[in-house]
């Protein structure tokens, strides 16, 4: 093992080594505040200048994450947050964590990667070790990201040191966060592994060590494709199951009393966030080059995608139930995040189901207790209170996002017509 592993290694274990954490959004945030639990100091990394000064001043934008808790780690010296990328040189690990969306043709957006490859490289002295979080295809630290930082001389392996390790945060989830979700991680050389490894395990329980970055890649994609494929057969389970007559909840549940070889997914109206609908086409892309079609994929994306669509036009059987057109009718979709309990509104269904009714003629207004303004897509609308009243004067109900604060007695009792895509009412009460 080189001088400069081992000294890395060594500043790991006395809590010495500074960690930089690139892009401050949902990843990254967490990840520096159980760095801070862990004893290291962090210089946060974000463009956003606005968001460097709400952290530097104590303020969260990120709901799991709490203010005090900002406030607090800034208060002990060893945490701050800037914009300036120039200063890269100062962490000895670096954590990646920008975004990685799909272009409008809907293949990887890599751009942002290789914006902050760019400054790394640009700042890359030995003695460092650079960590990829961000969701992407197999093969991106090592063709994007190593032949950057070898065109400066420096070794990797020997004199900088460079892994992949898929971040798993689920925002909302009150058991399992950044620091009881066991970590992958994936080196590029068995020296990259080991400082890795070292570096991160004051932070996290549990870590994974695969035998490549590539495995780490598809490690993660494995996982969100396996949700995505899962949720789509589910969902199919829905449109058979409504042209069978039978409830598909019924049938998901008595399934789900099989102790073993079952694993319960359910219907909705559709996916969204920044990782379901988004990853498996990292993968998808990948394949393409190498001219193999990732069928379960493609499948999988179009049944999700046809979900919204589902929807609305069981909103428009029950107005027609009732003698009425979608056009003119007022619709209160209850609900727009992408799932429950989050403030997250990146890729929901929501915005789809409001599109189509929108498209048919029918007026929209929406309530979320988590979103109270919904700026997307066009749209400019506001949450309206969830009273008696707005149930009442709605034509049609569509729960679209089934958040815990929502009393669902009430909306069964208030609303006209109810379309329920999460089995938020109790069957009884449902009328779709
Ligand atoms: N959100 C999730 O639930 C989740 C879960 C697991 C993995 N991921 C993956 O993690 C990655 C980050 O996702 P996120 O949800 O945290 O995104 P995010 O949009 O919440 O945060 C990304 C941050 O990076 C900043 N940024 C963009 N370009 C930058 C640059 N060149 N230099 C410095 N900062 C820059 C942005 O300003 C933003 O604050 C993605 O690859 C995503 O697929 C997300």
């Amino acid at each position: 093992m080189s001088k400069t592993a081992t000294a890395l290694i060594a500043k790991a274990q006395d809590r010495s080594a500074v960690f930089g954490v690139v892009g401050l959004g949902y990843v990254g945030l967490p990840l520096v505040m159980e760095l801070i639990g862990a004893g290291y100091r962090v210089l946060g990394f974000d463009v956003q200048r606005k968001l460097v000064d709400a952290l530097n001043a104590g303020r969260s934008h990120i709901r799991d994450i709490p203010s005090d808790a900002v406030a607090a780690a800034v208060k002990t010296g060893r945490f701050s947050a800037t914009a300036d990328l120039g200063r890269l040189k100062e962490p000895d690990a670096i954590s990646i964590c920008v975004p990685t969306p799909l272009s409008k043709t809907r293949d990887p957006d890599v751009s942002y990667v290789l914006a902050v490859t760019e400054s790394v490289k640009q700042a890359l002295r030995p003695g460092q070790c650079i960590v990829l979080e961000s969701t992407t295809y197999p093969g991106t630290t090592r063709e994007l990201l190593l032949p950057a930082f070898e065109s400066t001389g420096l070794k990797v392996g020997e004199d900088f040191f460079l892994a992949f390790s898929p971040e798993r945060v689920d925002p909302g989830n009150a058991k399992w966060q950044t620091r009881n979700t066991p970590k992958v991680v994936g080196g590029i050389t068995e020296h990259c592994l080991e400082v890795t490894l070292a570096l991160y395990q004051p932070a996290i329980e549990r870590l994974v060590p695969v035998s490549s970055t590539e495995a780490a890649e598809l490690t993660k994609i494995l996982e969100n494709t396996f949700r995505s494929v899962n949720i789509g057969l589910a969902n199919e389970m829905a449109i058979v199951c409504d042209k069978l007559g039978v409830d598909v909840w019924e049938v998901i549940d008595a399934a789900a009393t099989k102790p073993f070889g079952f694993m319960k997914f359910t219907p909705g109206p559709g996916v969204g966030g920044h990782c379901i609908p988004l990853d498996p086409h990292y993968l998808a892309w990948k394949m393409r080059t190498l001219n193999y079609k990732t069928r379960f994929i493609e499948l999988a994306g179009e049944l999700n995608a046809e979900m919204p669509e589902f929807w609305v036009a069981k909103v428009a059987d029950r107005l027609n139930d009732a003698g009425k057109a979608v056009r003119g009718s007022s619709v209160l979709v209850l609900g727009v995040a992408y799932k429950k309990d989050i403030d997250d509104i990146r890729e929901s269904p929501a915005l789809d189901v409001i599109r189509l009714l929108q498209q048919r003629g029918a007026r929209i207004c929406y309530h979320d207790p988590h979103i109270p303004h919904l700026h997307e897509d066009g749209l400019d609308l506001r949450s309206t209170a969830l009273t008696p009243e707005s149930l009442k004067e709605a034509d049609c109900v569509v729960i679209v996002t089934d958040h815990s604060t929502v009393d669902y007695a009430a909306v069964a009792r208030h609303a006209r017509i109810v379309v329920d895509t999460r089995h938020a009412l109790p069957r009884a009460d449902t009328h779709a």
